[in-house]
C-alpha cells in the first residue's frame, strides 16, 4: 500500500514557503491501520509533527515535486494507492535565491505561481495501476465536487470530507467522511481518524 500524507511546502525564498493546514493525521492513521492489517506500507509524507508507524517505509518529502518524484519511484508493484496528502496545487514560479526584502513603499508584492502536476491523476493514467483512492477536502458542494473529482482523476474511490467544519477534517482528531464510487455512496459518521481508517481499509479490501 502506498500512502501520501500531510501538506507540501513550496518555497518562495530561503526563509519562506507556501503551505496548507493538513496535519497528516488521516494518512498516518491509515498507514498504521494498514501495517496492523499486515500490509507492506510506504508512506510518502510532507512535513508533519507525528511519529510514523513502526514497520512502514517512511519517505519524507517537502515540495509537491518531491512528492511526485517519490511516488513515481515507489508506485510500481503496489496494489493500493491512497492519496491523503494535501498537495499544493500551485508553487511559486521562481524561488528567489536570497530573502525578499520589504520595499516599504506600500506596493503589493505579486507572487507568480505555476500549477503543479496532479499526482493522483498521473498514477491513474498508468498502465497496470493500483486500486486508486483519493480524498476530496471541500468547503462547499461536498458530494457534487467529490464525484466530479472521481471522474476527472479516473480513480476507483473518492473520500469526501467537509473542511468547512473546523472540528473535523484538517488538523482535527476526528473525521466524518462519505465514500463515493461509481456505484455507491456510503457515509461513515463522525469518529476518530483511527476508527474511520479501519472502516476505509475494510471497504478497500472488499472492493479492490
Ligand atoms: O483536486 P484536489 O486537490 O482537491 O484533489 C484531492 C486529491 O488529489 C487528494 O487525494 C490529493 O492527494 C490528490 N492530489 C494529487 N496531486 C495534486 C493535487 C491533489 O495527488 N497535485
Amino acid at each position: 500500500v502506498l500512502i501520501t500524507a500531510g501538506p507540501t511546502q513550496e518555497p518562495i525564498d530561503p526563509v519562506r514557503y507556501v503551505t496548507n493546514r493538513s496535519s497528516g493525521k488521516m494518512g498516518y492513521a491509515l498507514a498504521e491501520t494498514a501495517v496492523e492489517a499486515g500490509a507492506q506500507v510506504t508512506l510518502v509524507s510532507g512535513p508533519v509533527n507525528i511519529k510514523p508507524p513502526a514497520s512502514c517505509n517512511l519517505v519524507p518529502v517537502e515540495t509537491a515535486q518531491e512528492m511526485y518524484d517519490a511516488v513515481m519511484h515507489h508506485v510500481r508493484g503496489t496494489d493500493v494507492y491512497i492519496g491523503t496528502a494535501a498537495v499544493a496545487d500551485y508553487s511559486p514560479s521562481k524561488v528567489e535565491s536570497s530573502k525578499i526584502k520589504k520595499k516599504g513603499n506600500n506596493e503589493a508584492l505579486v507572487l507568480k505561481m505555476k500549477e503543479n502536476q496532479d499526482i493522483l491523476k498521473t498514477v491513474s493514467d498508468m498502465k497496470d495501476r493500483p486500486y486508486m483512492v483519493g480524498f476530496a477536502a471541500e468547503t462547499e458542494d461536498l458530494l457534487k465536487n467529490a464525484r466530479k473529482k472521481l471522474e476527472k482523476k479516473k480513480i476507483d474511490l473518492i473520500i469526501a470530507n467537509d473542511v468547512s467544519d473546523k472540528s473535523i477534517g484538517f488538523d482535527s482528531e476526528e473525521n466524518e467522511v462519505t465514500l463515493i464510487t461509481r456505484s455507491e455512496e456510503l457515509l461513515f459518521d463522525r469518529d476518530s481518524k483511527k476508527k474511520i481508517s479501519k472502516k476505509i481499509l475494510e471497504f478497500i479490501s472488499n472492493n479492490s
